[in-house]
C-alpha cells in the first residue's frame, strides 16, 4: 500500500491542486493532503476552513485523506509512514524553491523522496494568491476553483 503526502498551504485549494491530487491518486493507494499550519503566513481561510474545502472538493477522488500538520514535513511524513511527498511543478519559476525544499527534506530524512507532478496545461498559471486577487477585485473565478471554494470566496 503506497502512501503519498501532498503538502501545502491550500489557501484556498484551486483546480491546479485538484488536478495534482487526481494524478497522485492514480499512482498511490492513499494520498494524504497535508495542510500546513504556517505561523509566518497570514491566511485568508482558517485551518478548519481550508481542510473542509479540500474535503468537499476532493470527495469524488478515491483514496484521499485531508489532515492538518504543524512543524516539520519530515516528521509528518514519518508519522504517516508515507512513501513519497508530492509537489506540483508549474513552471521554471517554481523550480528553485521546490528543488531547495526537496533537498532540505531529503537531508533531514534520506527516505523522503519528492515526486513532482505537472498539472494540466489548463491550470498551469493558477495560484491561490492569483485566485484570491481576481476574486477580491470582482473577477470571474469559475474556471479556477471548485464551486465550494467559489462560494466561500464570495462570502
Ligand atoms: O503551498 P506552499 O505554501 O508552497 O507549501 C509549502 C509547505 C507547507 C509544503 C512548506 O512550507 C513546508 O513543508 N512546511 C513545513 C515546515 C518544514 O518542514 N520546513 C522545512 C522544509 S522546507
Amino acid at each position: 500500500m503506497k502512501t503519498a503526502i501532498y503538502p501545502g498551504s491550500f489557501d484556498p485549494i484551486h483546480n491546479g491542486h485538484l488536478d495534482v491530487i487526481g494524478r497522485a491518486a492514480k499512482l498511490c493507494d492513499r494520498v494524504v493532503v497535508a495542510v500546513a499550519v504556517n505561523h509566518a503566513k497570514t491566511s485568508l481561510f482558517s485551518m478548519e476552513e481550508r481542510v473542509a474545502l479540500i474535503r468537499a472538493a476532493s470527495a469524488h477522488i478515491p483514496g484521499v485523506e485531508v489532515k492538518a500538520f504543524e512543524g516539520l514535513l519530515v516528521d509528518f511524513f514519518r508519522a504517516e509512514r508515507a512513501d513519497a511527498v508530492i509537489r506540483g511543478l508549474r513552471a521554471v519559476s517554481d523550480f528553485e524553491y521546490e528543488f531547495q525544499m526537496a533537498l532540505v527534506n531529503r537531508s533531514l530524512d534520506e527516505d523522503l523522496e519528492t515526486l513532482f507532478l505537472m498539472p494540466s496545461q489548463k491550470h498551469i498559471y493558477l495560484s491561490s494568491r492569483i485566485v484570491k486577487e481576481v476574486a477580491a477585485l470582482g473577477g470571474d473565478i469559475e474556471r479556477f476553483v471548485p464551486e465550494v471554494v467559489r462560494e466561500a470566496l464570495r462570502k
